[in-house]
């Protein structure tokens, strides 16, 4: 009954990736793997003897390019999305609290759109892998992609926020070399989402990040339209 767990990490996007795994029998999924990791990744899976049945994306990212599509032709692993999705291409999307079985292990989907309009995030066990929508003392702009500050302050309050104050959350990404963190401790120390904070109040922050556009999206959102695929 016991999870593998790998937390992996991109240096030029900051990004993290996530293995998870069933001991029993070594089926496994990946959570938000980037492309310039590929073989990183795919070396791990084989030396620690692992099936990768699923390719899991917290969202559509525009600051990185996923090894979906690659990973899927090397080990024929299915492309899981969120629901709100429009991407009709993954082979399973997954609507709010639906769950996904690799071996004897179940994780479940929690719709929290806001940084982007189907964001995802996904919860097993006392883990929960929050993407961009929480992150450790702060969340995802919500500036583009159909983003909503309104939605992510809900998706944070009033979905993420409800689980266990000791579940560890595990993000899409950390700029300062920080790895996990928990519910309880983003209630009272995230700086645009503790508790004391309104959603008006939220809402101002974000309209005033004034944030530079994203270098990669151009590049990132085309490819990742099509799971990573560059032709
Ligand atoms: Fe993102």
């Amino acid at each position: 009954m016991s999870l593998i767990f790998r937390q992996l990490f991109e240096k030029e996007s900051s990004t993290y990736t996530y293995i998870l795994a069933d001991k029993e029998t070594g089926e496994a999924l990946i959570i938000d793997p980037v492309k310039e990791t590929l073989e990183r990744d795919l070396s791990l899976l084989s030396e620690m003897n692992l099936k990768l049945k699923y390719t899991l994306e917290t969202h559509v990212h525009a600051d990185h390019i996923t090894s979906a599509a690659q990973l899927k032709k090397e080990t024929g692993a299915k492309i899981v999305l969120g629901s709100g999705s429009l991407l009709q291409t993954a082979d399973i999307l997954l609507k709010n609290n639906e769950s996904l079985k690799f071996g004897t292990q179940k994780l479940t989907a929690l719709s929290t759109p806001g940084h982007t309009i189907a964001c995802t995030s996904y919860k097993i066990n006392n883990y929960v892998f929050t993407g961009d929508t929480l992150l450790i003392r702060g969340c995802g702009r919500t500036d583009f992609q159909e983003g909503s500050p309104q939605d992510l302050f809900n998706s944070v309050r009033n979905k993420l926020f409800l689980l266990d104050d000791e579940t560890i959350v595990y993000p899409g990404h950390d700029y300062k070399g920080r790895t996990s963190s928990t519910i309880g401790e983003e209630k009272k120390n995230n700086l645009r989402l503790k508790l004391e904070i309104t959603e008006e109040q939220f809402v101002e922050i974000m309209k005033n990040l004034k944030l530079p556009y994203p270098k990669q999206i151009d590049k990132a959102l085309p490819a990742n339209l099509k799971h990573g695929c560059l032709i």
